[in-house]
């Protein structure tokens, strides 16, 4: 145990006075088995700078890789990091040129980082509605690296909460065509049609920039995940600001509708 623990933070390399801190405090055998991260506030970001949004959401891809690197180091299972909605077609389409391009240039320049943790990438969302070298540069990253076992990375775009579950209860209508009408869809069957079939639900739930909403994201699989925002804005939400989040998630006390466990055998 002492040396796996020794072994993650070590991969993590060199670390600050602050952050060999928080780590030296975080319990590595209770981290969330999956993360689920709204990377919010890159435009706010950008203006308190004088600078254009786009320049906010170049900036937030620093935070994205600090986060996914250190998640996958760490040894978390799931990572699932909210980059495009259903609802963002609604900006200016200059920005949204922007951000496509700049998730195919994420892709092909993160590629090695990606491969050398073991990553294996996924996309949530409905893909038809993207460009056409954005879907082919989604599939070809999720082929380059169907084989890794380690830290599934699933990046959400275009993606709608009530649009994925409309989007299984379609697959399970289809998948009875016309027969079964008679049995009843089940929390189990309906989860297994999510886009997230293979994950286990996110644990933490992580929101930048300090708005108190759940916009749309997870919404099934969030029931029972820890909600923790911050005020930091995306582009600012480095290492530290990660294992703070762990450190808070860590002491949260989870009942899912029970009782707590100290209550419990104190029965
Ligand atoms: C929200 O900030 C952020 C987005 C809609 C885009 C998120 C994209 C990135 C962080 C860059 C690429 C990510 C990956 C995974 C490659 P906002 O523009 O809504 O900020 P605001 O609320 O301050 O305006």
């Amino acid at each position: 145990m002492a040396n796996s623990r020794t072994h993650a933070i070590g991969s993590l390399g060199p670390v600050t006075a602050e952050e060999a801190h928080l780590l030296e405090k975080l319990d590595l055998e209770r981290l969330p088995r999956h993360i689920a991260v709204i990377m919010d506030g890159n435009g706010r970001w950008a203006q308190k700078r004088h600078l254009p949004r786009v320049a906010g959401h170049r900036a937030g891809t620093q935070s994205a890789r600090t986060t996914i690197e250190t998640c996958a180091r760490l040894h978390v299972e799931a990572l699932t990091l909210y980059a495009f909605s259903v609802e963002n077609w609604r900006r200016p389409k200059t920005e949204i040129e922007f951000l496509m391009q700049l998730l195919r240039e994420y892709l092909r320049k993160e590629m090695p980082l990606i491969q050398k943790n073991n990553i294996r990438m996924q996309f949530l969302g409905r893909p038809d509605e993207l460009p056409e070298g954005v879907q082919r540069d989604t599939r070809e990253a999720m082929e380059a690296t169907a084989g890794n076992t380690g830290m599934v990375l699933s990046i959400a775009l275009n993606y709608g909460g009530r649009a994925e579950i409309v989007d299984a209860m379609n697959a399970i209508l289809a998948e009875r065509n016309g027969h079964g009408a008679g049995s009843a869809i089940t929390e189990e069957e309906l989860s297994r049609h999510l886009y997230t079939a293979s994950l286990p639900d996110p644990d933490l739930l992580i929101r930048t920039s300090g708005e108190m909403r759940v916009s749309n994201f997870l919404l099934w699989q969030i029931a029972y995940a820890e909600i923790f925002v911050t005020e930091t804005l995306w582009p600012d939400f480095n290492r530290g600001k990660l294992l703070e989040a762990l450190l808070e998630y860590q002491k949260r006390d989870r009942r899912y509708g029970g009782i707590d466990a100290r209550e419990k055998a104190a029965r």
